[in-house]
């Protein structure tokens, strides 16, 4: 145990959660050290594992009191390494894995109440058995959590429609770094009683304090879905087609995904029972969904006729429209497993960027054209959230090259990336947050009075320091 930690906290962390409630032993601790994409690899005091806000606030009054810092996690999905430890062994992990209770949906506020560590497929699955909807839906459903996704301000598929985590969340509870509880789980969609305090603490990526528990909206259920994938000759063709279901049907469009014909190929050799949807091969894809509360909404006759439009104008080369929810659920697959196929094509980097959707056909021309003169052979594979001007402009290291000759020139491709972004006005960090990876970026970017201020509040709500140290701010 590091000197500057007392001796007795383990003993009165142990105390105040039972013995279901601290990991001690390293073999137990190890998954919650690393992070998804296996960047960062901590170590920590103990892993404590609260089951209530009670239990959560004790813990956080024994390390207030003996000065130790404290690092919240919740599926352990997050991208920029936010919600491990670092390799000093003096910080205590706290998994809100245990808080997960989801309340009854309240049908006629539409909203309901969760703990932080209510896993979001959980959710979505909750809402959905009440005739509701939760919209919030990503890769990582199965295993992250409502207290990351609000850390993080999550954004994923359905952003377009529902907006990001803040737009869903109501109120929340938080156990600040001294143990005191802010209750601010008011279900209102009118509250203005002075600063919005909860704004603050969403996405903040556990700086400032534990969210323990979350007040969120939920929506009427759809009653009917199409989702389609179609082959483009252009970027600028995806445009077109958004343009086109926009003018259509807004309101039907619940999601407008971007994939690059380099990640679909990828993604389709890596990935067991993925294959290509399409008889036509084409340098970009996108894939579209539709949905309605209305049993009779018209929406493949909606998607039919645009896509007839599109197909007839030449910029859509082809076309196919889900027959069945399993046909949908296997085009969403080849989508939402592009994550994975990067992590199994070898060594790379993730840009998650974003810009005003018009200026994304030169982003993607400029970014690749400045990657590939940095590094030739370089594989551009981006893709995601075209409807938000959200583009996961990753890259994977040319073929054969190994980490360690690709490593040493990964922060180069990301800030030649990052030179284009802020060129066309856009931020390096549109969705995964700041976590451990991008501290110095943001000090970049934010630099001069914006970053003061976050660095006054961070002094104001946890003076010493002990909320997630060397996350976001450094
Ligand atoms: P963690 O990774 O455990 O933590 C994330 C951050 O939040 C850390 O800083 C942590 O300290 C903090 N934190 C966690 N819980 C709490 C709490 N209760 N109180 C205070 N702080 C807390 N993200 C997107 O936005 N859109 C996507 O489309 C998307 N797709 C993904 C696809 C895949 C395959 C994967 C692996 C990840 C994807 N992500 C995406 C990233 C990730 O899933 C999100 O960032 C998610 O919000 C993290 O949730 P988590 O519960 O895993 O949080
Ligand atoms: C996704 O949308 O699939 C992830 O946010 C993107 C990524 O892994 O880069
Ligand atoms: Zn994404």
């Amino acid at each position: 145990m590091p000197d500057t930690v007392p001796p007795d906290l383990l003993a009165r962390l142990g105390e105040a959660l039972g013995p279901a409630g601290l990991v001690t032993d390293p073999a137990l601790m190890a998954a919650a050290l690393t992070d998804w994409r296996g960047l960062y690899h901590g170590r920590a005091l103990a892993l404590a594992r609260p089951a209530d806000t009670d239990e959560l606030s004790a813990v956080a009054r024994a390390c207030h009191a003996a000065r130790v810092k404290m690092v919240p996690q919740g599926g352990n999905t997050g991208m920029s390494g936010g919600g491990v430890p670092r390799e000093a062994g003096d910080e205590l992990l706290v998994s809100l894995s245990r808080m997960r209770a989801i309340g009854a949906i309240d049908p006629d506020g539409m909203t309901v109440t969760v703990g932080a560590g209510a896993v979001l497929a959980e959710l979505q699955q909750a809402a959905a058995d009440a005739g509701f909807l939760f919209p919030l839906s990503l890769g990582s459903q199965g295993s992250a959590q409502i207290g990351g996704l609000l850390s993080t301000n999550a954004g994923g598929n359905h952003t377009l429609r529902y907006g990001n985590a803040r737009d869903l969340c109501l109120g929340i509870e938080v156990v600040l770094a001294d143990g005191t509880v802010l209750p601010m789980l008011r279900a209102l969609r009118k509250d203005n009683t002075g600063y919005a305090l909860r704004q603050i603490f969403i996405g903040a990526e556990g700086t400032l304090g534990f969210i323990s528990r979350a007040t969120l909206r939920v929506f009427p259920g759809l009653s009917s879905r199409t989702v389609l994938f179609a082959a483009l000759p252009s970027v600028e063709a995806a445009l077109a087609l958004l343009r086109r279901f926009r003018a259509e049907d807004e309101a039907a469009l619940q999601a407008f995904e971007y994939l690059a014909g380099s990640a679909v190929e990828m993604a389709c050799a890596l990935l067991d029972g993925v294959s290509l949807p399409l008889g036509t091969r084409a340098p970009h894809y996108c894939l579209v969904e539709l949905g309605s509360p209305r049993r009779d909404a018209g929406l493949v006759e909606l998607a039919e006729s645009v896509l007839a439009a599109a197909l007839e104008e030449g910029t859509v080369l082809d076309a196919t429209i889900a027959a069945s929810g399993s046909q949908a659920a296997q085009l969403w697959r080849l989508r939402e497993e592009i994550p994975e196929a990067q992590r199994r094509a070898g060594p790379g980097v993730k840009n998650d960027v974003a810009v005003p959707i018009p200026r994304i056909p030169a982003l993607l021309a400029r970014g690749i054209a400045a990657c590939q003169a940095l590094m030739p052979g370089v594989r551009a594979i981006p893709f995601g959230h075209l409807g938000d001007g959200n583009i996961h402009f990753n890259f994977v290291a040319p073929e054969g090259m190994d980490a360690a000759l690709f490593e040493p020139h990964a922060e180069a491709l990301m800030h030649a990336v990052n030179d284009v972004v802020r060129e066309l006005g856009g931020s390096f960090s549109a969705e995964h947050g700041i976590g451990r990876l991008k501290t110095a970026m943001l000090a970049e970017w934010r630099a001069g009075p914006e970053l003061d201020t976050m660095r006054r509040i961070k002094a104001a709500l946890d003076p010493h320091g002990l909320m997630n140290p060397g996350k976001v701010l450094g």
